[in-house]
């Protein structure tokens, strides 16, 4: 069992979970809804659990981030493909939401211009009154990666980067990645085992998937890494399996890859 039973869970709905990545535009309902009863589940189980979700864009927002060659830095991205990708996100964030709410677990979007400072800055003082406030009431903060516009230019914000940037400015006991597959493979090919403790950031090479343009695996681990040195513990796992999802949620042990805070240095 965990330790520290009072901190918040961040959980992170991948898009590879939530969509049909390679296939533009489709939702994944199946898993949406195995995803929501294992958060409900593990809800009711332990009533002290303080979550906040975020999910990412899949074949909806890299979809068009990619036609519209949106990355994760600042540059010139055309208007219609900053609305596109804002749509696309919008259109999936709203279909996440009524799963999630059907489900028994009552949540509440948060977009990230709301509370973070710029989308890779720090929590802003309002934003984390809101968190707080939400929590308070018995409702899930639900947030999303995004397209961000300022006099920089356009970048795409990544969900995983959120969830970084939330950890380093609030107290942040666990970042839960769940994704389409059992964890962090050893072979960017996919076809040994589930590295199940990951020490270091050369322990596994991943590919990128079609229209991806936060990065990847290679991106989530490097994430995962950088969350373990500020003191989160990190954990890679199916959310097809809704059984798993709702363990580790509960703090048991699963199939699954963890990167341990303590073990990480800098
Ligand atoms: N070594 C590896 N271990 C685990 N997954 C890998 C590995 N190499 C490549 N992958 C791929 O990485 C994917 C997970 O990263 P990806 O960024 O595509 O998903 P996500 O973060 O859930 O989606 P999104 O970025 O849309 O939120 C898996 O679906 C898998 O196909
Ligand atoms: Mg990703």
């Amino acid at each position: 069992m965990m330790k520290k039973k009072h901190g918040l869970t961040i959980l992170k709905l991948g898009g590879s979970l939530i969509t049909n990545k390679d296939r533009p535009l489709s939702p994944n309902f199946k898993a949406m809804r195995i995803a929501g009863r294992a958060i409900c589940d593990a809800l009711v189980e332990n009533r002290k659990l303080k979550l906040f979700l975020i999910h990412g864009g899949g074949s909806f927002g890299h979809y068009y981030a990619s036609m519209f060659h949106a990355t994760t830095t600042p540059g010139r991205v055309a208007s219609e493909g900053v609305s596109r990708v804002a749509q696309a996100m919008i259109s999936l964030h709203s279909m996440i939401l009524k799963e999630l709410i059907d489900a028994d677990v009552p949540c509440r979007t948060i977009a990230p211009g709301e509370f973070l400072t710029n989308p890779k800055g720090r929590v802003t003082r309002v934003g984390s009154n809101k968190i707080s406030a939400l929590l308070d009431i018995g409702c899930i903060p639900i947030s999303f990666g995004d397209i961000v516009t300022s006099n920089r230019g356009t970048w795409i914000v990544s969900g995983d980067q959120i969830a970084l940037s939330l950890a380093e400015s609030i107290d942040v006991e666990r970042v839960i990645f769940a994704m389409d597959v059992d964890g962090i493979f050893e072979d960017s090919k996919m076809k040994g085992s589930i590295i199940s403790e990951l020490n270091s950031r050369n322990q596994t090479l991943g590919t990128k998937r079609k229209f991806d343009v936060t990065g990847g695996i290679g991106s989530k681990i490097a994430i995962g890494f950088k969350l373990a040195k500020v003191g989160s513990d990190v954990y890679f796992v199916n959310g097809k399996k809704g059984e798993r999802l709702q363990k580790l949620l509960s703090g048991n042990r699963v199939l699954s890859t963890h990167i341990v805070s303590k073990n990480i240095s800098s």
